[in-house]
């Protein structure tokens, strides 16, 4: 595939609190062409998420948030938000809740991937609830974010097989090479 060269992508902001492979994959299908975006900003809800590594590798600024000081926070956040022009905001493995305000203020430009088939399995742990149900097909979806958790409207879904083997660790696996496929996919499709 071509790797950008001129024209205008939209600035997104990645949420992160963990390991950070989604945004690592998203920030390899920003350089490619026929992807419209550019990732500006990494915000954290934690110094010690190894994701941070990739702001000092691919030079994007970086934000580490704390999350426990909810007022405060949103304003620290939209204020970087507005200096960055950030045009969309896409949470990845992102385990804080975000204030309704925040929500409003950014209204119908926050995305979110969550490894389950939603509606089935909101919230956490959705790897061994699946496995636990019996469950044929587990997944990930990738939605926007509203006040309600997990429950925005559905932009791309994708489904992997439960074999008996599975485990939550082996499932989680699986079901993460579908995200990295899905979530780019879905910024592409809300982009264009
Ligand atoms: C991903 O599986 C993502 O779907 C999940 O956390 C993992 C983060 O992986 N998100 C949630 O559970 C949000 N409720 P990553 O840090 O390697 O991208």
């Amino acid at each position: 595939m071509k790797k950008s060269i001129g024209p205008k992508k939209i600035k997104i902001a990645v949420f992160i609190s963990g390991k950070g492979s989604n945004l690592k994959n998203l920030i390899k299908f920003s350089k490619f062409k026929k992807y419209p975006f550019s990732i500006k900003l990494i915000i954290s809800s934690s110094n010690n998420a190894i994701g941070l590594k990739y702001s000092k590798k691919y030079k994007i600024t970086k934000k580490i948030i704390n999350y426990d000081k909810k007022i405060k926070t949103d304003k620290i956040i939209l204020q970087i938000l507005n200096q960055k022009k950030i045009k969309l905001i896409c949470l990845a493995g992102f385990m804080k809740i975000l204030s309704n305000n925040f929500i409003k203020r950014f209204k119908g430009k926050i995305v979110n991937i969550h490894p389950s088939l939603l509606p089935k399995y909101k919230g956490l742990n959705t790897h061994a609830r699946a496995i636990k149900n019996k469950d044929k097909f587990a997944g990930c979806t990738v939605h926007y974010v509203t006040s309600k958790l997990d429950s925005g409207k559905i932009i791309l879904q994708e489904r992997v097989k439960i074999s008996k083997k599975d485990t939550p660790f082996s499932l989680a696996k699986k079901i993460l090479k579908k995200e990295h496929l899905i979530y780019p996919a879905a910024i592409k499709k809300i982009l264009n």
